[in-house]
């Protein structure tokens, strides 16, 4: 796990649709809030829709690199050297955007109450990001704001929201993640 690092470039190798899967039911293995399963999952591989997602992604990207990024938040990105464009959007063969069901909805249309979504949907990506980590295959935590176009595009019912779009592929072979330092463990962990 030590050696995952997020991918922005990615190659065009295909992946075989039922390894997305596996992974997929993995992340729905995760535990969550009085086992609720707040989460769904819309897997894009369609070349026009990926198309799409990208210049929706990138009109909202350039309001926000040119209008909405405060200056400190600027200076953070700037090892990461992102900027508003975003190909891997259509590079990568699978885009797996994860939905987190702030309610959820009964066969009789009655309202569900849901717990601990936040934290539920997180530990499904995490449990997604990792599963996907051990095949080797790379991934993006990409998160556009604002992110409701995608809930158009896509088409989603109204008790989701977008949670993340978690970019999916083999990393292109002369991919190099920026240089970033980790925090140690005597920085983070308190022993009592
Ligand atoms: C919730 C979340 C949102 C993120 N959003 C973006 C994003 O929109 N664009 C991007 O390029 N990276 C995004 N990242 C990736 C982070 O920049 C990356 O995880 C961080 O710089 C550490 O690098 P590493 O993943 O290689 O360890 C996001 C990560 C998380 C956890």
């Amino acid at each position: 796990m030590k050696q995952r690092r997020s991918v922005r470039s990615f190659s065009n190798k295909p992946i075989p649709q039922p390894v997305i899967e596996n992974c997929i039911k993995i992340a729905a293995s995760a535990p969550s809030g009085a086992n609720m399963q707040p989460w769904s999952f819309v897997l894009v591989k369609n070349k026009n829709l990926k198309k799409k997602i990208r210049e929706e992604a990138e009109k909202v990207e350039k309001i926000f690199y040119t209008k909405m990024v405060t200056k400190e938040w600027r200076n953070k990105l700037e090892p990461l050297s992102t900027n508003f464009r975003k190909p891997f959007l259509e590079e990568a063969p699978y885009l797996i955007c994860v939905f987190a069901q702030r309610y959820g909805i009964d066969s009789k249309g009655n309202k569900v109450k849901h717990y601990y979504v936040n934290e539920s949907v997180g530990i499904a990506v995490g449990f997604l990001i990792s599963a996907l980590h051990q095949l080797g295959i790379g991934t993006l935590t990409y998160t556009p704001a604002p992110m409701t176009f995608l809930s158009k595009i896509l088409k989603r019912p109204v008790n989701e929201r977008l949670y993340i779009i978690l970019v999916v592929g083999y990393p292109k072979k002369n991919n190099k993640p920026p240089r970033l330092k980790k925090k140690k463990l005597d920085e983070l962990l308190t022993t009592l």
